[in-house]
């Protein structure tokens, strides 16, 4: 299977994924990087020889034309799934309608709970004592699609949002790759709400 990985920030999850594709017997391939800005992820995606490009907002008249442009970006892979590995856009109705049903997505909290850009401070702040990682499908809403796998975390009783992300981190690196390969090699059976890698090991 054909991947193309979406990124915005360090690329920590972006690295783990390149490096889990690395292995001979991975079942997928990392075909491209696009990042919506100039971050880290690119060095990354530059550090493994995989071709990048970047499509940021601020370059298009309207979000209409971004959208566009992105999904013209991505088709040029023909890729089979997209991973979005820390990016931060909501993807618009062309990407979706282009890609909708092979968009995974890495959230780091246990969705429904926390959901949105600050998932892991406002799991802290709420005070709960077990978050964790959610690998699941993208569609039109905002950290809301069906679920693929999930993996619980502790939360410490000294942690700020950096400690507690980072552990986080940690899971979705593994759970990522994880998934992604699963994928690959087995597809995905939705059934309305919920989605099911066949014989499910995740
Ligand atoms: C990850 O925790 C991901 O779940 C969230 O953004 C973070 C990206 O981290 N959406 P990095 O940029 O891959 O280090």
């Amino acid at each position: 299977a054909t991947v193309v990985v979406l990124a915005s920030g360090t690329g920590s999850l972006l690295r783990a994924l390149l490096d889990a594709a690395s292995a001979a017997d991975f079942p997928a391939k990392i075909v491209a990087v696009g990042v919506d800005r100039t971050c880290a992820a690119t060095e990354h995606a530059e550090a493994a020889g995989v071709p990048h490009f970047k499509v940021a907002l601020n370059d298009f008249p309207d979000r209409a034309a971004w959208d566009a442009a992105l999904t013209d970006a991505v088709a040029g892979y023909a890729p089979d799934l997209v991973v979005s590995a820390g990016f931060m856009k909501i993807l618009g109705p062309a990407f979706l309608d282009r890609f909708g049903g092979r968009i995974i997505n890495t959230h780091p909290a246990l969705l429904p709970a926390f959901p949105g850009a600050h998932g892991v401070r406002d799991a802290l702040a709420y005070g709960v004592r077990v978050t964790g990682s959610t690998v699941h499908l993208v569609d039109a809403g905002v950290d809301t699609g069906p679920i693929l796998a999930q993996e619980a975390v502790p939360v410490l009783p000294d942690d700020d949002e950096a400690s507690l992300h980072e552990r986080i981190k940690v899971v979705e690196r593994r759970l990522l790759a994880q998934v992604v390969a699963a994928v690959a090699t087995r597809g995905i059976v939705s059934d309305g709400r919920k989605a099911v890698i066949p014989d499910e090991r995740v």
